[in-house]
């Protein structure tokens, strides 16, 4: 079911203890690309409606910009919410929204600067014109226009001493806060009861790249046993060490999720890159669409199986923009609520989902 209207109002058309888990990327409160809906993070009401209607022990799982995180945490915790973990989304391909200390000195002075050559947007291959990466673009500019840009030679002497100096670093991951309403009682009895407050380990195992990394990951010996693992995967060895009987669906899950090449044995796993136009779907111009297969890997993490609570587990979306989280849900068998409050984001959910998901069943009002 997806709605046109604020979020703030979701407890009109949800009971309490009814939602399995939220999962959603809401306003960062960066301002991004001048957007309006940007300018603030959210209303703390919204908060504490997802946390009224939620199901004790589910959890919350909403991204956030380095810069803000702590509020949007702040805001989580002043609403009962306990923060369990911060995941990593990592992608590495973020533009620096940095200011040229040694341009804007020269600027002040009136200092007309000397064009000395091309800089060459480093992804470009074979690009003969770049010269150096001490040179940095000025502001966020358009892909068009990405290419290249002048490099320029301090003209004063004040320009000359803070050359290569800049305001900000590039922005390459994004953190996802981890948080839980609390359990009623101990995590067996919250379990037994409202069927969460669990991670969904097995089910998103980081799988092996291939034999040779299985096989090397089960000659190394560490120091879990009893206390610290599944004891059925370690077995005694020399000394006080434990040889690992490794498990056979793959790595513990990590709260790191990466898509460019970092760690060879882990690229594989943990590399999903941004959504491409074709997944976004035709006509899709929200500037903040998330990939489907991280929002599924999110569910997966803290949303009990349909087979372990029937057809009933919900997973909500405050902030649906262009309805990922919900494809992403529907892929995965699970119910979704939606709410976004601009109107043209709106229609672009309405017709994702429904290219998308087969037997799309939400009438959106
Ligand atoms: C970061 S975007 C979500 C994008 C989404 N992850 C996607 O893949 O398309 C946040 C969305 O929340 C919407 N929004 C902001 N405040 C809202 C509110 N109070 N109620 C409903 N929607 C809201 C904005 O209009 C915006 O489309």
């Amino acid at each position: 079911m997806i709605f046109h209207k604020d979020s703030k109002l979701l407890v009109d058309d949800l009971s309490a203890n009814s939602v399995h888990s939220v999962i959603t990327d809401p306003p960062y409160g960066m301002e991004f690309m001048g957007l309006d809906w940007d300018k603030v993070l959210p209303d703390r009401s919204i908060w504490k409606a997802c946390f009224e209607v939620m199901c004790p022990g589910a959890f919350l799982l909403a991204f956030g910009h380095t810069r803000l995180y702590h509020r949007l945490g702040c805001d989580l915790e002043d609403e009962g919410f306990e923060i369990k973990d911060c995941l990593c989304w990592g992608y590495a391909s973020g533009y620096p929204h940095s200011y040229n200390i040694s341009k804007a000195i020269d600027q002040k002075h009136g200092a007309e600067r000397e064009v000395i050559g091309k800089r060459v947007h480093p992804t470009l291959r074979n690009a003969p014109n770049v010269k150096s990466n001490a040179y940095h673009a000025d502001t966020l500019i358009s892909d068009e226009e990405m290419e290249s840009w002048d490099i320029t030679a301090p003209a004063t002497d004040d320009a000359k001493k803070w050359d290569g100096w800049g305001t900000q670093l590039k922005t390459a991951w994004e953190p996802i806060v981890m948080a839980q309403k609390p359990l009623e009682g101990t995590y067996i009895e919250n379990v037994l009861k409202y069927k969460v407050g669990g991670l969904n380990i097995d089910e998103c195992r980081l799988p092996y790249k291939n034999e040779d990394d299985m096989k090397r990951l089960a000659s190394f010996e560490h120091f879990a046993g009893k206390n610290y693992g599944d004891d059925k995967y370690f077995s005694a060895n020399s000394g006080n060490k434990k040889q690992c009987n490794i498990h056979p669906l793959g790595r513990w899950p990590a709260n790191l999720v990466w898509m460019e090449p970092m760690f060879a044995q882990y690229d594989h796993i943990f590399m999903i890159p941004k959504p491409s136009k074709k997944e976004k779907g035709q006509k899709n111009t929200h500037e903040t669409v998330k990939p489907i297969e991280l929002m599924e890997r999110l569910i997966r993490l803290v949303t009990p199986l349909p087979s372990v609570v029937g057809e009933d587990v919900l997973v909500l979306d405050p902030f649906m923009g262009s309805g990922t989280t919900g494809i992403a849900a529907r892929n995965l068998g699970r119910k979704f609520y939606g709410y976004e409050k601009n109107k043209a984001s709106y229609v672009i959910a309405k017709r994702r989902l429904q290219a998308k998901v087969k037997f799309f069943d939400m009438f959106a009002r």
